[in-house]
């Protein structure tokens, strides 16, 4: 499909889904207080690819990725339910140990760019079309 809607009513904060376009998995993450704050305090100069949260996202409440990690293409997980995994609250690469934060870029291991950001659009406040 060239484009994917998603209803994002169900989503509770603190978790994430993940759908599938165009064969690739993207996450979509409902962000916490927290985990907004942590992935806006951090320094550019901290950052392996410096990019702010601000455009990285339209709402800062979710954050929506292509979930696929930027070193050789692995998964990158969350726990089950979608919880954050890794040491900066984001998601974790098993292949080689990719850390990436509640932004999704990268902090820690080989990755050498930020999970991608698809093209998205808002169609309401609790539904958004992907692609
Ligand atoms: Fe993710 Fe290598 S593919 S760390």
């Amino acid at each position: 499909l060239a484009s994917v809607e998603v209803n994002l009513s169900n989503i509770p904060v603190g978790q994430a889904i993940k759908v599938m376009w165009r064969g690739k998995p993207v996450f979509i993450r409902h962000r916490t207080e927290r985990e907004i704050k942590e992935a806006e305090d951090v320094a550019l100069n901290q950052l392996v690819d410096p990019e702010t949260d601000d455009a990285r996202v339209q709402k800062k409440e979710w954050l929506i990725v292509v979930g696929v990690c930027t070193h050789l293409g692995c998964i990158p997980m969350g726990t089950a339910t979608g919880e954050p995994r890794g040491d900066f609250d984001g998601w974790y690469c098993p292949c080689h140990g990719s850390h990436y934060d509640s932004s999704g870029r990268i902090r820690k291991g080989p990755a050498p760019k930020n999970l991608h950001v698809p093209t998205y659009t808002f169609l309401t406040d609790t539904s958004v079309k992907i692609g």
